[in-house]
């Protein structure tokens, strides 16, 4: 599977710059209607990066947390600064546990070290965190696209439902859930993607631009749509939906995109194979079921105000410039939890880097023997 492109030019989501002693990210809050570059070169804007998801999606998340405790160790590399930094980055957002699998991994490495080796070692170890992703992301293509292959074969071509972002702007390079969409379309299958558009934050513009960028075809729809998309028959009936995922306990409960538990339900009624893409660092088998994933509260002015392109678009065919519209007086009462849990009941299996397997405790044993399981 070819790596993934921004107009047409190979481009991972982060690229670190050691010799600047700095990381180059996508500003994915400027996405899908700017395409800017932001460069990081503290702890500090590596935090704030992930807090205000400038850089998003569990996988992605993961990364850059490993590269902001390169950036703080180039500054001081001693016990405390380790700690803090660790500390630091830990809160930024409490769901996603690719964050906390990075972090882990960074220290153990670390600790151990002579602190004036630590900064060189940091950047060695994010590196390694960051081609380890873009690897398993290739192979979840892979294998997810191995279950695909026979109901497009049944069906002469392929409708896949997602939900949110778990594309490559949500990782290094690839995507956990489109990872199996581009290597289907690699290959020649007739895929078109429906996207829910993912309120509040309308991850789903990005996938639609990620998709756009490769020459995918696609649908964008309300979320409130995807009840009556999935209850359709004959050409146009989804015969999949594939959904990423922040974190999956050790029975298989997948917390994902506010939204996800919505659509994992009516694909059961519909009778639509349910799937879940993710690498081994979005399993926590520290956590017995989906009730013990912290679910992350976000801001309620990410309902009480819409962004986007203000103004129409002008004679000159230039559209609006990038804006907000409040829909909502800041004193308006609201709820913003960004995940939900899906039960594994409702997951038909979870593609990972090693393969499918139910979403039971079972089927996760087998694809990490080597685990400490819950
Ligand atoms: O809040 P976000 O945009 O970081 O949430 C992203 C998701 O929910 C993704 O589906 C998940 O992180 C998997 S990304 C490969």
């Amino acid at each position: 599977m070819p790596a993934m492109k921004v107009n047409n030019v190979h481009t991972r989501t982060l690229v670190p710059a050691p010799e600047a002693r700095a990381v180059d990210i996508i500003d994915q809050t400027a996405l899908p209607h700017e395409y800017r570059v932001l460069r990081l070169t503290t702890l500090e804007d590596a935090a704030h990066a992930i807090r205000s998801m400038q850089v998003r999606g569990a996988p992605l998340i993961g990364v850059t947390a490993a590269y902001g405790l390169a950036l703080a160790l180039q500054q001081n590399p001693d016990d405390a600064t380790l700690a803090s930094a660790v500390a630091t980055l830990a809160t930024t957002r409490p769901t996603a546990v690719n964050l906390h699998w990075a972090l882990a991994h960074m220290q153990a490495r670390l600790l151990p070290l002579d602190p004036g080796e630590r900064a060189d070692a940091a950047w060695q170890e994010a590196g390694a965190i960051a081609e380890e992703d873009a690897a398993q992301c290739r192979r979840i293509g892979e294998h997810g696209k191995a279950l695909l292959r026979p109901l497009a074969e049944k069906r002469g071509h392929l409708n896949i439902m997602t939900h949110c972002n778990a594309g490559w702007l949500a990782t290094v390079d690839f995507g956990t859930a489109l990872a199996p969409v581009y290597a289907a379309f690699d290959s020649g299958i007739d895929v078109h993607v429906w996207v829910s558009e993912t309120r509040p934050r309308n991850q789903g513009l990005l996938t639609a631009w990620e998709l756009m960028q490769h020459g995918v075809p696609h649908t964008l729809f309300a979320d409130n749509a995807a009840g009556w998309l999935l209850e359709r028959k004959g050409a146009n009936a989804i015969d999949a939906v594939i959904v990423g995922a922040d974190r999956i306990a050790a029975n298989g409960d997948v917390a994902n995109k506010v939204g996800t538990y919505l659509k994992a339900l009516a694909a059961h009624e519909a009778v639509v194979p349910f799937l879940v893409a993710a690498p081994r660092s979005t399993i926590d088998f520290d956590c017995a079921s989906g009730m013990e994933i912290p679910i992350e509260e976000r801001s309620g002015d990410e309902l009480r105000v819409v962004r986007g392109l203000t103004g129409e678009v002008d004679s000159s065919g230039q559209p609006g410039s990038p804006g907000s519209l409040r829909q909502l007086p800041p004193d308006e009462q609201v709820a913003n939890p960004a995940f939900d849990i899906t039960p594994a009941r409702f997951v038909t299996a979870i593609i990972t880097e090693r393969g499918s397997a139910p979403a039971t405790a079972e089927g996760l044993r087998k694809l990490y023997p080597e685990d400490r399981h819950a």
